[in-house]
């Protein structure tokens, strides 16, 4: 279910690293394995948390947010009114770089699915914990990719809002 009213409450320090973690984290540490499926094991996209604190990038690996500027770009994310609003926006950045064995005539493809997998499980991981979420494709990919100070080689392909459902959204206990 996507929500699309939220409570301008930030979230707690915990849901954000569950949601993460859903969303790219390691689940298999003998082997570095994702919690969710990539093209050839090769981690395609990033994911990007734009928080009113400054925008993160999600470093799986170590399981922590790096800082990537020191801004408050949510608002840039997306053209909903929602959107700078809300506590947190995932934005997903494609690599281009990293799809180099990939046909270039699938890239786009693989690249979606990726992205629609983690997009997935934060809804999930949403719903398990009383969240809202909604993921977005009405983005201005070219302008975001200059606030984020985003590379040739990387493209955000989707935003994903998410927080607490605003009172009269939120289902009875
Ligand atoms: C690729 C994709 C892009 C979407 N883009 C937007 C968007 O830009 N804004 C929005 O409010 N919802 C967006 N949605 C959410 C859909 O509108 C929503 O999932 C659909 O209406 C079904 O409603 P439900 O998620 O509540 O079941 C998008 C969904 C997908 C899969």
């Amino acid at each position: 279910m996507s929500t699309r009213d939220f409570d301008e409450q930030q979230l707690p320090l915990q849901q954000l690293s569950e949601l993460l973690w859903a969303a790219a984290g390691v689940n298999r540490s003998y082997c570095g394995g994702r919690t969710v499926p990539s093209p050839h094991g090769e981690a395609v996209i990033d994911v990007y948390a734009a928080l009113p604190a400054g925008l993160y990038r999600y470093d799986p690996i170590h399981h922590c947010l790096a800082l990537k500027r020191a801004a408050d770009v949510r608002s840039m994310t997306g053209f909903q009114d929602f959107v700078g609003m809300a506590p947190l926006d995932l934005v997903y950045v494609a690599n281009h770089g990293r799809m180099q064995d990939v046909p270039p005539k699938l890239r786009e493809t693989f690249a979606a699915a990726a992205a629609g997998a983690m997009v997935q499980n934060v809804y999930l991981y949403g719903a398990s914990a009383g969240l809202g979420a909604v993921v977005r494709g009405w983005l201005n990919r070219r302008q975001l990719a200059e606030h984020m100070s985003l590379s040739e080689d990387e493209e955000p392909i989707l935003s994903q809002t998410i927080g607490r459902p605003a009172p009269h959204h939120r289902a009875p206990v």
